[in-house]
């Protein structure tokens, strides 16, 4: 698997640095509340058990699998499963996801949740934020790495569902891209 990896974008000492820094701020902005995680599957899934394990509050962990991604391309659409989503009435919800690129899926999450659940308050929290033209306006509350507009893998970041438990954030050789596309 490493000798399809063209370059390393962020180590994992990296990481971990920045994820000590994101729980402790999270621990204190929800100290006291009654919060529930919703972790966007599967590309949040290393990045959230990482996170949490560093946030030593009683928060809640329920989770959602939404997909827009075919190959290295966002198809435009996000399919959510909503049968998941009970329980946020009243509650304050911290969205988790891997990736900010086009903005479609945290706007498309956000505002479902904001419409039909009565969540008290919504915030998200995304490990990378893509340096492109987002297709919808978004920012998130808290963001790990601004990184530049190339398409990566590894944490959690898949490329056809490969590639997810790289330790590390990589760019991949065009070889790799070419023997997994379908
Ligand atoms: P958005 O809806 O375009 O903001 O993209 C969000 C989703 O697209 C992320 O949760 C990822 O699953 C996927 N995605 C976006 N950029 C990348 C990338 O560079 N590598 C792997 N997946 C990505
Ligand atoms: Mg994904």
């Amino acid at each position: 698997m490493f000798e399809d990896i063209d370059r390393i974008l962020i180590n994992e000492g990296a990481i971990a640095t920045r994820l000590a820094e994101i729980a402790q701020k999270i621990t204190q902005d929800y100290t006291g509340r009654d919060f529930i995680v919703l972790s966007l599957l599967n590309g949040s899934l290393i990045f959230v058990a990482d996170l949490l394990r560093l946030v030593p509050l009683p928060l809640r962990l329920v989770s959602l699998r939404v997909s827009s991604y075919t190959g290295t391309g966002s198809s435009g659409e996000v399919t959510i499963a909503k049968d998941r989503l009970t329980g946020l009435d009243g509650r304050d919800v911290l969205i988790v996801d891997d990736i900010l690129d086009s903005g479609r899926t945290l706007h498309r999450v956000v505002g479902h949740l904001r419409e039909n659940t009565g969540a008290a308050s919504v915030k998200t929290c995304v490990l990378l934020d893509k340096n492109v033209q987002r297709a919808v306006p978004f920012n998130a509350d808290y963001t790990g790495f601004q990184i530049p507009d190339a398409f990566v893998v590894g944490y959690g970041l898949d490329y056809n569902e490969r590639y997810r438990n790289l330790p590390f954030i990589a760019v991949l050789k065009s070889d790799a891209i070419s023997r997994y596309s379908h």
